[in-house]
């Protein structure tokens, strides 16, 4: 006889106090609803003031409310990063998990765009590069060290980067030709800021290696979220899988770098990407 399934316990993320950045965008929902489900405390931090009410409200008659707290949080801003560690310590303790999931996307609007592509390269305009840097980059890096200040203290941390496929390959602009109108150009903000974090990852792992801090990245790419028609069409021709990623299929690699079951990994990038950095 078969012995009954059982999870792995190295898997188990139950207790453990999870500071989730961008908790309130379409992968922090995803994997806030995720870790409480699997009895882990998170701490869901964003900088969307307006969606905090929806979201407490999906989550409070399904989750106890010692599980889990919303908090106001702009990586951008020194004093908020230390607040919602501070906050976070007051209610659970201590910080196990940091992901580092805020980002921006920055889309260009009317007003960048008169006789000009500005979605093309060599017209992008450097506001909205800078902006994206500022979010992406420098506040990742504000976010973590005042994380692994606690981390330090507590002489133990893991800190989940949240990277992209453009963090790794060049976009692929065939994605964005929907062949009508102005053509789209996947800009040089998100590529530029996101390449970052791999090497961003590697240098926080290698800094605490001896400090009982590690740190991994994942690389999802192309979460579905309604897109039209058109867009999908070319996803499906453009990805080895043909189709883009369903947000639970992130709950699995996620969980996992989280719990004690990557416990000797540090540095590394975890793929989740349909094979699209495969060919
Ligand atoms: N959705 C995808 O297909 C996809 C693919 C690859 C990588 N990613 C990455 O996954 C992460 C989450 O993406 P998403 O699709 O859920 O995005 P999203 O836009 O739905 O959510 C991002 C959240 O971050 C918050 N945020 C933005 N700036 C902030 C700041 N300064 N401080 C605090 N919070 C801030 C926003 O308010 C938003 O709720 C990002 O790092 C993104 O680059 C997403």
């Amino acid at each position: 006889m078969p012995q009954a399934a059982a999870i792995h316990p190295s898997l188990s993320v139950a207790n453990k106090v999870i500071l989730l950045t961008g908790a309130y965008g379409l992968i922090g929902k995803t994997l806030s609803h995720a870790f409480l489900q699997q009895g882990a405390h998170v701490v869901l931090a964003d900088r969307d003031e307006t969606k905090k009410a929806p979201v407490q409200a999906e989550l409070a008659p399904r989750y106890p409310h010692e599980q889990f707290l919303c908090h106001e949080l702009d990586i951008t801003n020194e004093e908020s990063c230390a607040a919602v560690v501070r906050v976070a310590v007051e209610k659970f303790g201590k910080i196990d998990v940091l992901i580092n999931n805020a980002a921006i996307d920055a889309k260009f609007d009317k007003e960048h765009s008169d006789d000009i592509n500005p979605s093309r390269f060599e017209h992008y305009p450097s506001d909205l590069l800078k902006q994206s840097l500022e979010v992406n980059l420098t506040g990742t890096v504000v976010m973590t060290q005042y994380a692994c200040r606690q981390m330090l203290m507590q002489g133990s941390g893991n800190i989940i980067n949240v990277a992209s496929t453009y963090s790794v390959v060049a976009p692929n602009q065939n994605l964005y030709d929907f062949g009508e109108g102005v053509k789209q150009f996947k800009p040089i903000d998100y590529i530029a800021s996101k390449s970052f974090i791999p090497n961003f990852t590697r240098y926080v792992a290698t800094f605490y290696a001896h400090e009982g801090i590690r740190c991994n990245a994942i690389v999802p790419h192309g979460i579905f979220n309604n897109h039209g028609e058109a867009f999908l069409a070319n996803f499906a021709n453009l990805s080895p899988l043909g189709r883009m990623c369903n947000r639970e299929e992130l709950i699995g690699p996620f969980t996992f770098l989280a719990s004690d079951a990557s416990s000797y990994m540090t540095g590394s990038v975890l793929t989740v990407d349909g094979g699209w950095t495969a060919w």
